[in-house]
């Protein structure tokens, strides 16, 4: 039998302007618990203490892009802070907003500028998601035909965001070794 994790274990993060990414958020937050039975209250970035995020093992980090290619208002203010931040260690996964019709030569940029400010900090990242499957030109985001988010597009494509979200949970899940709960039982 192997014992919970502590709810400290994996920190939940989003930034968000309309509310979408914090919907995703509580999406995520759902199939966390259903998985492994973590419990985690998902956490306002405008209003988050940084110097606390890398006290998790595992971060789960969410934000839309804004006005061509830009973080979020508020992580664009915390984006100073969180470049200050030491993430040896710490396993992040980030998942994203965006709208791949309207801006598809922009489609989350803000998670390549995020995921580049966390790989130059030590963080290792973790989700990473295949681009098939969206229509897009250009994006930030992609890493070796990777996405290095989670990217959901509410705008576009919402009745493809339940399950894209269970997929994306579980991977986490599976790479940062955490266990589920029937493990636990
Ligand atoms: C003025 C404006 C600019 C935007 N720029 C982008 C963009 O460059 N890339 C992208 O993927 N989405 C872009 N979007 C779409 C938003 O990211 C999308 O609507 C998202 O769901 C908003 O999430 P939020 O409510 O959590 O902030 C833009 C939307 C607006 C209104």
């Amino acid at each position: 039998m192997t014992s919970l994790p502590s709810q400290s274990t994996v920190g939940l993060y989003y930034g968000s302007s309309n509310g979408v990414t914090q919907h995703a958020a509580g999406l995520i937050a759902d199939a966390l618990k259903s998985l492994t039975g973590l419990t985690l209250q998902p956490q306002d970035i405008r209003k988050a203490n940084l110097s606390r995020l890398p006290e998790h093992q595992v971060l789960l980090l969410g934000c839309s892009t804004w006005d061509i290619g830009e973080l979020q208002y508020d992580w664009e203010d915390q984006l100073e802070a969180f470049q200050a931040l030491d993430l040896t260690g710490v396993q992040v996964g980030f998942f994203g907003c965006g709208d791949q019709y309207g801006y598809p030569e922009t489609f989350q940029d803000a998670l390549g500028i995020l995921a580049a400010a966390a790989q130059a900090s030590g963080a290792a990242l973790i989700g990473k998601v295949s681009t098939a499957g969206y229509d897009f030109g250009a994006s930030r985001a992609v890493q070796n035909n990777l996405f290095v988010d989670l990217p959901l597009d509410e705008d576009n494509q919402p009745e493809l965001t339940p399950e894209r979200v269970q997929r994306w949970v579980a991977q986490v899940v599976h790479e940062a070794q955490l266990p589920l709960l029937t493990e636990t039982r």
